[in-house]
């Protein structure tokens, strides 16, 4: 069962021996991030910090997500391919022709309403409210990761805004930087969500915004989901739960969970933006600081009692968010399959930092197909930011780095099965990139070829023993060795 809020995930997580408390003094300047990244590297526990140096009445919550034994709890979900199957699934169905087919199917033909959110007046952020001057952005434990971070950060909040022609929300994991009491530069790239919905309000009053830190764990994990953008993303948050989101709709009209921890509510104005950076970020180095981001100016804070902040850390991989990237392979590969439905099976390595590199395994029916699945990757959603690759037959597993070196190194002719595209949408923080958000891209079509892309020659066959003999052997060679014949890939 999906948790209602962080307490309820915590208590969880505890009961489970997934949780570790720690009552010395850390600071979130450099302390409590350290002491999170040396857990994250032992693939430790998630961690709540019970004295926080220099805010008192504080607790922090780290490495929620680190893990995907960790997210299938917090989610509620065995295999967490189910909660993207839970969209698209009927896509995948014959459609009911008689009637008694259709009586059956009625429920599951309809089932999207469960996941919607639903309006509650009541909301556990109530407890404390600080307005206008009183605000004091320092007051929360924003977290300096790296010495050369150009200041406080929110590493793990969700930034909620709201289309303005559509209505639909936008939840967003964006690194939020704190630059003086009451304001906050907010870093999403030019392709994400919340920066679409900046550009369509742009001309009118500002556009109202809200932070969130904690809350219903699906509502968490939905912010870092590239879910695609005319989708409500309380409406993937329920998907993801397997109930609706209970909201509080804020006086600024921006929905936000009722279970959060701390709601920060105020506006982004159309017109002023500010430096952010530097910033080390998950690509392993300091951003540079960069111009043009938005400015959310803070009205209103709204806390439970004892509120507990949450953050992660970002760095050289694996950290927590290669978890969670994880997370987002498995929930988005029937959405994947639904637009591209060649592609079997899919692996972003967690060294790969999400972005560098991605290794998908197809159904090849027809010449070219490798290459035609790496320009659709390259043109749909953010695995168009992807700067490496790998296309592999159906039958190598995109886990087994193994086997996909086997396919790379037998099936790629160099003259033949590699793309490169040059000066392309690539990810804005990719330090090898010529410019921000511009840079080199390549393809590797490592799956056999048909004769049309052979200089129409056959392909060779690959040897295979005789299976009889194969398996005579096998056992006579484990009896006399011992163990399991292993060493193939
Ligand atoms: C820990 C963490 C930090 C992130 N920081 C940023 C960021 O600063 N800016 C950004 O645009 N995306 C960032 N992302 C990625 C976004 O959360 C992700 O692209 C998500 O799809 C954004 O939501 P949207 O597609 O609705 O805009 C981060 C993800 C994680 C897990």
């Amino acid at each position: 069962m999906a948790y209602r809020n962080l307490r309820e995930y915590l208590n969880a997580l505890e009961k489970s021996d997934n949780l570790i408390q720690v009552e010395e003094k850390l600071s979130p300047v450099l302390e409590i991030p350290e002491f999170l990244r040396q857990v994250m590297l032992r693939k430790g526990p998630a961690v709540l910090f019970n004295n926080v140096k220099g805010h008192p009445g504080w607790r922090v919550a780290g490495n929620l997500f680190g893990s995907l034994d960790r997210i299938k709890l917090a989610l509620g979900l065995e295999r967490l391919e189910e909660a993207g199957w839970r969209l698209v699934g009927n896509l995948w169905r014959k459609p009911p022709y008689t009637l008694t087919e259709k009586i059956k199917a009625v429920k599951l033909l309809t089932g999207l309403e469960s996941y919607l959110p639903s309006e509650t007046g009541v909301a556990a952020f109530k407890d404390i409210v600080v307005e206008g001057r009183d605000v004091n952005l320092y007051s929360l434990p924003a977290f300096k990761t790296w010495p050369g971070d150009g200041g406080r950060y929110f590493t793990f909040a969700q930034t909620v805004t709201v289309n303005p022609s559509t209505g639909s929300a936008s939840i967003g994991v964006y690194r939020l930087m704190i630059k003086s009491p009451r304001e906050l530069v907010i870093h999403w790239q030019m392709h994400k969500r919340g920066r679409l919905n900046y550009l369509e309000s742009s001309g009118r009053e500002g556009m109202p915004v809200a932070v969130v830190i904690g809350g219903d764990p699906a509502f968490m994990l939905t912010g870092a989901m590239p879910v695609p953008h005319p989708m409500d993303k309380y409406l993937f948050a329920g998907a993801l739960a397997g109930r609706g989101v209970r909201v509080y709709i804020l006086p600024n009209g921006v929905p936000v969970p009722s279970g959060a921890e701390v709601v920060l509510e105020g506006y982004v104005s159309p017109e002023r933006t500010s430096g952010e950076g530097p910033f080390g970020d998950h690509w392993g180095y300091y951003d540079k600081p960069t111009h043009g981001f938005p400015v959310m100016e803070v009205e209103r804070v709204w806390m439970r009692e004892s509120p507990i902040f949450v953050g992660t850390i970002v760095g050289r991989p694996p950290l927590e968010d290669a978890w969670i990237g994880k997370a987002v392979e498995r929930v988005f590969l029937p959405i994947i399959r639904t637009v591209i439905p060649e592609i079997v099976e899919v692996n972003f390595p967690v060294y790969g930092v999400f972005q560098g590199l991605m290794i998908v395994s197809v159904r090849k029916t027809f010449p070219g197909q490798g290459k035609k699945v790496i320009n659709a990757l390259w043109g749909v959603g953010q695995t168009s930011l992807t700067k490496i690759i790998v296309v592999v037959d159906e039958d190598i597993d995109p886990h087994n780095i193994d086997q996909v070196i086997w396919a790379v190194s037998s099936n790629v002719n160099p003259q033949r099965d590699v793309l490169v595209l040059r000066d392309a949408h690539t990810d804005h923080l990719d330090p090898s990139a010529r410019v921000p958000g511009i840079g080199g891209k390549l393809g590797l079509d490592a799956t056999r070829k048909f004769r049309e892309e052979n200089d129409c020659r056959d392909w060779p066959e690959e040897v295979r023993q005789d299976p009889l003999v194969e398996e005579a052997m096998k056992r006579l060679v484990e009896k006399l060795l011992g163990g399991e014949v292993s060493g193939r890939v």
